[in-house]
């Protein structure tokens, strides 16, 4: 199961993405927002990151215009990696070396077909698990941590 979710910049690719998904037979859960009027990307990007966290889902696709707004947003959801890929090199290495449980795509920067391939890349790899030291300073930082 797929959580994905976008504000009103990434709309047009998210629903590119769920006909895909649909086509494929790929289990998904959309999250919103479901049309091109302005939101706050936040509200969607804490949404399927919190719905990721919680488990159920494989992993989370998050879209803003440039993926930035977004991937930040979900990256204040504790237990969140979210990576924001912009080819199919980076999608990899997202899942390979990171294994992030969200990406994050720009709805204004990356055609659909590229999108498809990136989010194919990531579902199909496996993480390396050299790299489970640094994501356990993270996690470990996170408990840790706090500013306030
Ligand atoms: C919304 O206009 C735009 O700022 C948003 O989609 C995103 O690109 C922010 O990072």
């Amino acid at each position: 199961m797929i959580a994905i979710g976008s504000d009103h910049g990434g709309y047009t690719l998210k629903q590119a993405l769920i006909e895909y998904f649909n086509e494929k037979g790929y289990a998904y859960k959309d999250f919103g927002t479901n049309g091109e009027a302005s939101v706050d990307y936040p509200d969607y990007g804490i949404t399927v990151g919190e719905a990721v966290v919680k488990g159920g889902f494989e992993f989370g696709i998050v879209i803003c215009g440039t993926g930035i707004g977004i991937s930040i947003s979900a990256n204040k959801v504790k237990g969140v990696r979210c990576a924001l890929v912009y080819d199919v090199h980076t999608a990899t290495l997202a899942r390979q070396h990171n294994n992030a449980n969200v990406i994050a795509l720009g709805g204004r920067t990356t055609p659909v077909d590229k999108a498809i391939e990136m989010v194919e890349a990531f579902k199909n790899e496996v993480f390396e698990s050299r790299h489970q030291n640094r994501l356990d300073k993270m996690s470990k930082y996170e408990s840790e941590h706090s500013c306030e």
